[in-house]
C-alpha cells in the first residue's frame, strides 16, 4: 500500500529544480556569498507580500526571537509572556536575553486565551509573546488590548503563520516585531536554517540590521555587542523564488485541510474551527483524540507518517526547572499535549493520500 510521507522535501526540490537551481548558480557564480544583493531583494518581496514596511532576514526564527528581544531592550529583570505549548525556541529566546518567562494557558485551538494572558500580567511584564501555533492566527485583537492596557511590547512569534491573516491583516504586523522561522519543514521554508523580522518601526529595523552584523553600522564601526545572525545569500535566493508560489502551497494545505474537516469523523477527532474572518495556512493539522499514542502507532503501521507538536509542555521540560513549576499549572496545554496528532498535510498529498488517512483515523475509532 502506498505511503502517505508527513513532509516530502525532494517532491519540493523535484518540482522547482529547474527554476531554482540557475538562481542558486547565479549567487554562487556571484560569488557574494554573504551581503550582495539577494538578501535584499528576499527582504524587499516579504514587505510586499506581508504589508510590513521592513523585513530583516536573520538566520533563524530562534535568532529572529532573540534579536528583537534585544532589540526592544528587554532583559533581567522583565518578564515576557508567552505560551507552554509552543516550540521550545519562543521560551528559550526569553530565558537567552535574561529575561524570565510567564507561562499564560492556551484556549481550545491552542493558541494564546487572552483572558490568561491578562491575568499573567504582573508589575514586571515588559511584553507578551503570542505564538500563532499551527498557522492560525492568535485572538490578536483581545491580545493588543492587554498589550494596550498595561503599555507592554507585542513580539510576534509567526514561525509557523507566514500568510495567514485576520479581516486581511497579516501574520507578524500586528505587533512590534512579528518573528518568523524559515526552516526547511516551514511552509516558506530554505534549504537550511533561516528566518526573518518584520516591523513597522525604522529604529527598531535600523537595531535588527545591526545585531545580525555584529554591531557594525559600516564596515568599521560598532556601536553595540552584536551576533552574527544574518541571512545568507544563498538562502536569500531560495526564499525569493519560494515566496513566489508560497500562495499555492497555502492553497494546497487548505484544500488537504478542508478534506480532512469533512471526513474526519466528530464523535472522536475534535479540530479546532477557524474564525470566520482568520485565514489558517496549516503548517501543521493538528487533531485532538483520545488514545493518541494508539493511533499514532496504528497510522505508521500503515505507512502514515504523523508527528507530535508538542509532546512535552515547555514548563514541564527539564530545562524549565528554575522556573518552579508542575503538572497541572497549565491544565489545558497539558491535556492537549497528551492527545495532539498532526496529520500528514504537505502540498505534495493528493486527494486519495488524504482519503486514505481520514478512512485509516475513522477505522481506528470503530
Ligand atoms: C513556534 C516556533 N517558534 C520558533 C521556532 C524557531 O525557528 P527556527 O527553528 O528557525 O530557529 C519555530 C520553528 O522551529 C517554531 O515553530
Amino acid at each position: 500500500m502506498k505511503a502517505v510521507p508527513y513532509v516530502d522535501m525532494a517532491a519540493q526540490f523535484a518540482a522547482e529544480r529547474d527554476t531554482l537551481m540557475p538562481l542558486v548558480e547565479s549567487v554562487l557564480a556571484g560569488g557574494m556569498w554573504v551581503g550582495g544583493d539577494a538578501v535584499p531583494a528576499f527582504e524587499d518581496a516579504a514587505v510586499a507580500y506581508t504589508g510590513a514596511k521592513h523585513c530583516v532576514g536573520v538566520s533563524s526564527g530562534t535568532d529572529a526571537l532573540i534579536l528583537s528581544l534585544l532589540a526592544l531592550d528587554i532583559g533581567p529583570g522583565d518578564e515576557v509572556i508567552t505560551p507552554p505549548n509552543s516550540f521550545v525556541a519562543s521560551t528559550a529566546a526569553i530565558a537567552h536575553v535574561g529575561a524570565t518567562p510567564v507561562f499564560a494557558d492556551v484556549a481550545a485551538d491552542q493558541n494564546f486565551d487572552p483572558a490568561a494572558v491578562a491575568a499573567a500580567v504582573t508589575p514586571r511584564t515588559r511584553a507578551i509573546m503570542p505564538v500563532h501555533l499551527t498557522g492560525r492566527l492568535c485572538d490578536m485583537a483581545g491580545i493588543l488590548a492587554v498589550a494596550r492596557d498595561h503599555g507592554l511590547k507585542v513580539i510576534e512569534d509567526a514561525a509557523q503563520a507566514i500568510g495567514a491573516h485576520i479581516d486581511g491583516r497579516q501574520a507578524g504586523t500586528f505587533g512590534d516585531a512579528g518573528c518568523f522561522s524559515a526552516h526547511p519543514l516551514k511552509n516558506l521554508n530554505a534549504a537550511g536554517d533561516a528566518g526573518f523580522v518584520l516591523t513597522d518601526d525604522d529604529a527598531l529595523a535600523d537595531r535588527l540590521r545591526r545585531l545580525r552584523n555584529n554591531g557594525l553600522v559600516d564596515r568599521d564601526t560598532v556601536v553595540e555587542w552584536g551576533f552574527v545572525s544574518r541571512l545568507d545569500s544563498l538562502q536569500a535566493v531560495i526564499l525569493s523564488h519560494r515566496l513566489g508560489y508560497l500562495d499555492t502551497v497555502i492553497a494546497a494545505r487548505r484544500a488537504n485541510a478542508d478534506r480532512y474537516r469533512a471526513g474526519l469523523d466528530p464523535a472522536h477527532v475534535f479540530v479546532p474551527e477557524d474564525a470566520p474572518n482568520s485565514f489558517a495556512t496549516y503548517h501543521t493539522f493538528v487533531i485532538q483524540v483520545d488514545r493518541r499514542d494508539a493511533l499514532k502507532e496504528y497510522l505508521a503501521g500503515m505507512g502514515i507518517g504523523t508527528a507530535i507538536h508538542y509532546p512535552v509542555p515547555i514548563h514541564l521540560q527539564p530545562a524549565a526547572r528554575s522556573l518552579g513549576h508542575g503538572p497541572g499549572d497549565f491544565p489545558v496545554a497539558e491535556r492537549q499535549a497528551g492527545r495532539i496528532l498532526s496529520l500528514p498535510i504537505n502540498q505534495h498529498l493528493s486527494a486519495d493520500d488524504i482519503d486514505r488517512v481520514i478512512a485509516a483515523v475513522n477505522g481506528f475509532f470503530q
